[in-house]
């Protein structure tokens, strides 16, 4: 069973095999996405169209991006379509000087986020804003090489994927928007989720003459080089289970040992199979502690109203439908959770998508998030293996991920002390039931580099539309005071123009 535990709080990498050979999507720690639920259960509703159908009053772009913005060389100067997507609608002007948001997106085709987020277009009347929407490169449309399966290929074309370029890419753009434009003076706020909310607190420092703020929404910029703990994120996805029930995370924690005792037995894995009626029949009992891992932890990474996912699951265990021993209590969980229509672990998936595909490259070279486990959580111990995890990205991709590159490029180590007098105006906010707020910024770091938190918010919470007949005041209250910090940069740079009269 030694295999098996290695399986089991597991870290992105280790599953990468099993991830493309058997094409199982359930053994990954959700990706880091605003978007959560809907793509894991079905990605096919995140693809886009075929056609540029502009949906309301977003006109599509397309910007000839150079491909390699850091070096001189021939190739460099390739370009590709990159997509971004524009609403005027509520747009003061340039002679106004008018604000523009910016979304940037992230590791996903653009669609999905132009159907959850919220933020820009519910701000963006009182704001008079220019709304932005730019696609992250070698997702969607915005790929090199011709093809997503070209850009993809080989280590030379997979090169130029990275978040260097893509930070690089939205400078171009949105330097491009405001000359074409004439908006020279309209302030640019730049807001992104998740992966994307690192995008956009690392932009706001590298590219200040470019965006005058950032709201970065459960962005996990400590989660690099060990400055966060290893067992950060599962120890909230504990924390979570334990809070919404203590029989629930006893049951939890009670059945990994279950599940390997009934493997062990003669018939076990068809008895499992049967018990929790896989797609197709389990190998291991690894298979299911992987699918269930990942279930609890996506249940906690979007444990947010209005369903309250772990709520849901623990409502499942508790109520123990199916009988009152542990496995039928899990059992009933997933059933909570994952409805009592189909068949769910080790179901046939063709993982094609691009998420899953160019996401596995990004944790592979640059975004090496060291997750493990150790003994203080509801999972199997297993910390995190930097020199195995180093070692299966170089046999899958040809090259070393550069764990450390995050840290040396955009830093993070004392983040405190080295920003408090260095950079403004960037909004770090999270909702502290997410697992990834253990590698975000939870403290304030300066007057205008801010930490906006709720105790019962989950994963990018903020940045979704509003819905206010189901939105809790809390989460009513965090946005606002998102919006009156944005309101308070802006007045102070009209107030920076007037004074310096640069029009
Ligand atoms: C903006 O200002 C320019 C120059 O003063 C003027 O020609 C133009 O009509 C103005 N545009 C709008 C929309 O007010
Ligand atoms: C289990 O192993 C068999 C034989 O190696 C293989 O054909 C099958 O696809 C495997 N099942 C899963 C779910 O991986
Ligand atoms: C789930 O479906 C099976 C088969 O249709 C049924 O026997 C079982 O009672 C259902 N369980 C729940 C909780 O609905
Ligand atoms: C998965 O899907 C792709 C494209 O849709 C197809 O080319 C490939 O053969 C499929 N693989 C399997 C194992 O079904
Ligand atoms: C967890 O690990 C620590 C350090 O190795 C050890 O001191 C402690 O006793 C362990 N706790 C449990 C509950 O196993
Ligand atoms: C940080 O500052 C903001 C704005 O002043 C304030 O609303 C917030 O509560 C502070 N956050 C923390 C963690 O102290
Ligand atoms: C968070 O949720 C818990 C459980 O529902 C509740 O008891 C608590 O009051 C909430 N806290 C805040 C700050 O809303």
């Amino acid at each position: 069973m030694e295999h098996a535990l290695s399986f089991q709080c597991l870290l992105l990498i280790s599953f990468i095999f099993s991830f493309y050979f058997t094409a199982t999507q359930s053994s990954i720690i959700p990706r880091l996405s605003p978007i959560g639920d809907l793509t894991l259960q079905d990605p096919a509703a995140l693809t886009a169209d075929d056609t540029d159908r502009d949906t309301g009053d977003l006109k599509t772009f397309y910007f000839k991006q150079t491909l390699d913005h850091f070096n001189y060389r021939p190739d460099s100067y390739t370009t590709f379509p990159q997509r971004y997507l524009i609403n005027f609608k509520y747009w003061g002007g340039a002679n106004s000087s008018a604000p523009i948001f910016a979304y940037l997106g992230a590791e996903e085709p653009i669609d999905g986020d132009l159907q959850v987020i919220g933020f820009l277009d519910d701000n963006a009347p009182s704001f008079k804003a220019l709304i932005v929407y730019i696609e992250h490169r070698y997702y969607g449309k915005s790929v090199p090489f011709g093809s997503f399966e070209a850009a993809l290929k080989n280590a030379k074309t997979r090169g130029y994927f990275n978040s260097a370029q893509a930070i690089a890419d939205y400078a171009a753009i949105l330097i491009h928007i405001k000359k074409k434009l004439r908006a020279h003076k309209s302030p640019v706020i730049v807001i992104g989720g998740s992966y994307g909310g690192m995008l956009a607190s690392w932009f706001r420092l590298k590219y200040p003459h470019v965006a005058l703020g950032a709201l970065a929404s459960s962005a996990p910029i400590l989660y690099f080089d060990n400055i966060t703990p290893s067992n950060g994120y599962y120890s909230v996805v504990t924390r979570d289970f334990r809070e919404a029930s203590e029989t629930c995370y006893e049951t939890i924690l009670k059945s990994w040992s279950e599940i390997d005792r009934v493997a062990s037995e003669p018939d076990g894995l068809s008895i499992l199979s049967q018990r929790f009626n896989t797609c197709r029949p389990l190998n291991s009992s690894s298979e299911l502690k992987d699918y269930l891992n990942t279930m609890y932890a996506t249940a906690a990474q979007y444990n947010g109203p209005p369903t309250y996912p772990v709520n849901v699951v623990c409502g499942g265990i508790d109520g123990a439908t199916f009988g009152s021993d542990i496995l039928s209590k899990i059992y009933a969980g997933v059933v909570a959770y994952r409805g009592n229509t189909t068949c769910k672990v080790n179901s046939p998936t063709n993982v094609t998508d691009e998420t899953s595909i160019g996401w596995e490259w990004q944790t592979c070279s640059e975004m090496v998030f060291p997750i493990g486990c150790a003994n203080d959580t509801m999972f199997e111990p297993n910390p995190f293996d930097l020199k195995s995890f180093v070692r299966n990205c170089k046999m899958t991709y040809g090259v070393a991920p550069r764990p450390h590159w995050v840290t040396t490029y955009y830093g993070g180590h004392d983040i405190k002390l080295v920003l408090q007098r260095f950079g403004s105006n960037i909004i770090f906010s999270n909702g502290l039931r997410d697992p990834y707020s253990s590698g975000g910024v939870l403290d304030n770091i300066s007057d205008s580099i801010v930490a906006v938190s709720t105790v019962n918010g989950s994963h990018c919470l903020d940045i979704l539309r509003a819905v206010p007949s189901d939105d809790p005041e809390w989460l009513v209250k965090q946005r606002k005071k998102e919006v009156e910090i944005i309101k308070g940069w802006i007045s102070q740079y009209y107030a920076d123009l007037d004074a310096l009269k640069v029009y």
